[in-house]
């Protein structure tokens, strides 16, 4: 077995157990947010934060794999190096169909990548952080950097983050651009003709959570409920720390983009939003502390809306014991509107990884569940587990997932207070960080006296979707290879299971 050296001098295992089966790595090295998501021509882009000579963060470049089915992913040489002058810092990326930005040719319209120039002390402007453009003319293969970087400068240090969408409607035809001011927590909002000259819309924020940086925003339009009539923006705003499981997350508002302004009733006013009861009532994208920015796709047909984000958190993701790769993107995510109670919400739910490689199937049909634990006869390590449960007058109900000898992931749901947590102070190796070891919580109400979950596992990763997709929690794990065991929990008598379905390898 081969070892690696951490930063903080740790040696590592550099062994494979935690390389995820269906959700991208890099081949080698350090990988951090989802960077430029396009689609063009029957491809997924993705590109990511990446530092191309070693599993720390450092040397920020894009890295670059590309997707048929978004499912299976092959990497790509680096597509935007770092050197001397800059780091090469989250952005977007968009397909320049009419060639507005003359970066192509009519014949020819160029992809431009829209990133983040984080200035060095040896640049020109030092220390900085500015919007820069680069361009491909071969579908993403080979990026050329604009030589009048960057386009925006605010003489800002914490600048960054820029998400570009073309924006048509009411108040005209043009791109926008939504970026961050970090550490003022707020979204800055620009447009532009050509991608290259920017002219400051408007600005949002702080608002609802605001105990860490703002990072990564997006902004985009979606149907309620499938209704093109009854559209609604949603606006994303991850943050760092800051967020509800502790360290990095991801949140959400729900309102109205007017092609200079967006605006939302699910706001907490200044003073209150100091208050940190009020961080349930917030929207959150996931309630684990393993989803973190998390952007869309830009250019996917048929108005599908389909997001990533990077599974991993702040607070330890240097520390995450795995060889010479280093963190994982979450399962992709088409998420849609739906109103619940009068309320617009996000549903969200994952690319299913699983139906091709389908090998291991196990079903268990409805039954009482009397109180104890029931043995379901299936390895789970890399599996999608879909369950509906009656939780009835038993206490709790749940699942163990990644059972072993002394170690276990307990998903269980509070009858009384209507809460599933994720508690995987005992999954494995926990040790690493002191916030590591965590329970996660959130409110799950259920549907006609039913909860429904579809949890996938893949080897270091647990994501959980509940009442199909209305609410998510993903939490990293790091159990023993021989920790697949599975089983089903009551708490008390009258709990019922409607159906178990487990299909994995
Ligand atoms: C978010 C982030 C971004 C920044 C990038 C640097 O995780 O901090 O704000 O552009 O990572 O790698």
């Amino acid at each position: 077995m081969n070892s690696l050296t951490t930063a903080a001098g740790a040696t590592l295992a550099a062994t494979d157990q935690y390389r995820p089966a269906f959700h991208y790595t890099a081949e080698r090295n350090w990988l951090n947010d989802p960077n430029g998501l396009v689609y063009l021509n029957g491809t997924y882009h993705l590109f990511y934060q990446h530092n191309p000579f070693g599993a720390d963060w450092g040397n920020m470049s894009w890295g670059h794999a590309t997707s048929r089915d978004l499912l299976h992913w092959d990497e790509q040489p680096v597509a935007i190096p770092c050197d001397e002058h800059e780091a090469i810092f989250s952005g977007s990326a968009v397909f320049d169909q009419h060639n507005t930005s003359g970066l192509g040719t009519a014949a020819n319209p160029p992809l431009v990548a829209i990133y983040t120039s984080a200035y060095s002390d040896a640049a020109p402007l030092p220390g900085r952080q500015a919007q820069s453009l680069a361009y491909s003319l071969d579908e993403g293969r080979t990026w050329t950097k604009y030589h009048g970087n960057p386009v925006l400068d605010r003489a800002s240090a914490d600048f960054r983050d820029p998400k570009v969408f073309w924006y048509d409607g009411g108040a005209g035809s043009y791109w926008v651009m939504v970026a961050v001011e970090a550490v003022q927590r707020q979204v800055v909002l620009y447009k532009s003709a050509d991608l290259k000259a920017w002219e400051h819309l408007s600005t949002f924020g702080p608002a609802n959570a605001t105990g860490g940086v703002w990072e990564c925003p997006d902004l985009f339009e979606l149907p309620v409920d499938g209704n093109p009539e009854d559209n609604r923006w949603v606006l994303i705003v991850n943050i760092n720390p800051g967020g509800i499981a502790g360290g990095s997350a991801g949140q959400y508002f729900v309102g109205e983009f007017d092609g200079v302004a967006f605006h939302s009733g699910s706001t907490v006013t200044e003073g209150l939003q100091k208050d940190s009861s009020r961080m349930r009532e917030y929207g959150w994208l996931d309630w684990g502390r393993d989803y973190y920015a998390a952007v869309s796709f830009s250019n996917v047909p048929d108005g599908r809306r389909i997001m990533i984000g990077w599974m991993n958190n702040w607070d330890y993701a240097r520390e995450t014991p795995t060889g010479g790769w280093r963190s994982a993107m979450s399962l992709p995510r088409e998420v849609s509107l739906t109103r619940v109670d009068g309320k617009v919400m996000l549903r969200q739910q994952a690319i299913d990884p699983l139906p091709e490689r389908e090998t291991g199937h196990v079903r268990l049909g409805p039954q009482p569940l009397a109180s104890g634990v029931l043995d379901v006869p299936a390895a789970a390590s890399v599996a999608r587990i879909d369950v509906e449960l009656e939780p009835g007058a038993a206490a709790g109900v749940g699942l163990v997932l990644r059972a072993g000898d002394d170690e276990r992931t307990v998903l269980r749901y509070d009858t009384s207070d209507g809460m599933l947590r994720l508690d995987r102070r005992e999954s494995g190796q926990v040790a690493f960080h002191e916030t590591f070891p965590s329970i996660e919580a959130m409110a799950v109400p259920l549907q006609g006296g039913r909860l429904r979950l579809r949890v996938y596992l893949d080897r270091c990763s647990v994501e959980v979707f509940a009442q199909d997709g209305l609410a998510t929690l993903t939490d990293l794990v790091f159990p023993g290879e021989a920790s697949t065991g599975l089983a089903i929990f009551a708490e008390g008598e009258g709990a019922h299971l409607v159906v178990l379905d487990v299909v994995g390898r």
